[in-house]
Order: C-alpha cells, then structure tokens, then sequence
C-alpha cells in the first residue's frame, strides 16, 4: 500500500528566530510512523538550520529547485549534490512559480529531475493547469505533457520520484478543487505513471489546502498527501493537515 506524504513549501518565507520556533513546533508535534511522512521544503539559506533542527526528528526536509547542473559557472544556481549535504531527502521541481516566473520550461524540469535522482534526491515534480486551460478543457493534455517530459528523460528512476497535482489557479488563491475534481487528474496522472511502471508514485495535490479541506482531499483513491504552501507556516494549521 501506498505511504501517506505531507510537504510544506515555505515558497520565499522565514526568517532564522521565526523558522526555529515552527521547526521546533513542528518536529515535536509529529511522530514519523509506518508510511506516514511529513517533510518541510525550505529556502535554501535555511538548509542547515533545518538539518540542525530536524536531523533527530521524524520529520523530513528539502529544497525549493535544484539546477540541472552538476558544478561549474551558473551563477545562482545550487546543485543536487549541495543539498546532499545539507542532508536533503528532497527538491521541489516545475513548481508553477517556477514555470511562469523563472521560465523553468519541461526540458528544464525534466533535467532537473533527472540530476536530483542521480544524486540521490527525491524529486517533487510538479504539474498543474491554468485556469485558461482549464476552461480550454486542456487540463488533461496539459498535466500529461508536463508529467510526461519528465517520463521520458528519468526512465525506470521515475518509481523513485514524488508527483505533485497542483492547478495554478488553486495556489495561494483560497481557491480549492474539489475532492472529485483533483481525484480526476489523479486518475490520469496514476495511468500515465503506471504505463512507465511507477504506478506506487505518490501522488500529492496542492493548492490551498487547509486544515479543514484535507482530509476530504487525503480520502480519494489516488491522493497520497499534499503540498501544504501557505498552510505550512502556521504550525497549528500544518500538524493539523499531517494528522488529517
Ligand atoms: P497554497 O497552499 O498557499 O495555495 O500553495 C500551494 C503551493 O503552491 C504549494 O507548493
């Protein structure tokens, strides 16, 4: 059966006296047990204080992005084998910021992918629609051509990988697609992994998940857990979402 995963995205939030408070919160508040995860993806400044903070916890811990690239001149960038260092169990990749602020193209996603495996990172590779092309009935071959760039460079490491369903206009809008809406998607996307032989990927949906919406969310067939963004900074909030 498949394990139940909770990830925060703190996205560009924190600060060094508030993160060691709800790192504190958070860690005390959860106890890891048999396929029941909880995770925090944290700006990359604050690496070694989470390590610090949660090496001895039940809770796990992780980027935002990770480049392509392995070393060299990319001014900015941190690389797969960095996060490793910071104890790093993940990265988030092709989150919809990423993709419409930073140009993050399905090439790019797919390498970022790719290099994380390689080097020993969970992936949480993101996919999600517009609400343009939602209302275009494209979400389907939208979320299909993200998931399946991805597919077609990472080959049988795809089993190794986390999938995130996160439609754009759900994010950061208060906006939730509904138990049955985001269930659909999650049917596609399990097909498409399944046809890869990664059927056991967990499948997490984000976008405005609350402490109040999750469990009804956490209930259908195919959604494994969540990426928490906003949510995940109120540790009441958070720990409440895990336990749903
Ligand atoms: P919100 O939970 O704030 O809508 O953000 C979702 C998200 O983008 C997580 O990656």
């Amino acid at each position: 059966m498949r394990g139940k995963l909770v990830v925060g995205n703190w996205k560009m939030n924190g600060g060094l006296v508030a993160n060691a408070a709800l790192l504190g919160e958070i860690s005390t508040g959860f106890t890891r047990t048999d396929g029941r995860e909880l995770a925090v993806c944290v700006p990359y400044p604050y690496l070694m204080q989470a390590q610090a903070a949660l090496s001895s916890t039940g809770v796990a811990w992780g980027a935002q992005d990770v480049s392509e690239h392995a070393a060299g001149a990319f001014t900015g960038e941190v690389s797969a084998g960095m996060l490793v260092e910071f104890g790093c169990r993940y990265a988030i990749v092709g989150h919809s910021e990423r993709r419409q602020y930073f140009c993050d193209s399905d090439a790019v996603v797919a390498a970022k992918a790719a290099t994380a495996l390689a080097t020993g990172i969970i992936p949480i590779v993101c996919v999600g629609e517009t609400l343009g092309e939602r209302d275009a009935g494209a979400t389907e071959a939208v979320v299909l051509r993200q998931l399946g760039a991805v597919l077609e460079t990472v080959g049988e490491d795809a089993s190794r990988m986390v999938v995130a369903y996160e439609p754009v206009w759900a994010i950061g809008t208060g906006r939730t697609a509904t138990p049955t809406e985001a269930q659909a998607v999650h049917a596609t996307l399990r097909a498409r992994l399944a046809k890869s032989g990664a059927a056991e990927v967990p499948l997490l949906y984000g976008g405005s998940v609350k402490a109040d919406n999750a469990r009804a969310l956490f209930e259908m067939a195919d959604i494994d857990g969540g990426l928490i963004g906003g949510a995940s900074l109120k540790s009441t909030e958070f720990l409440a979402i895990a336990r749903a």
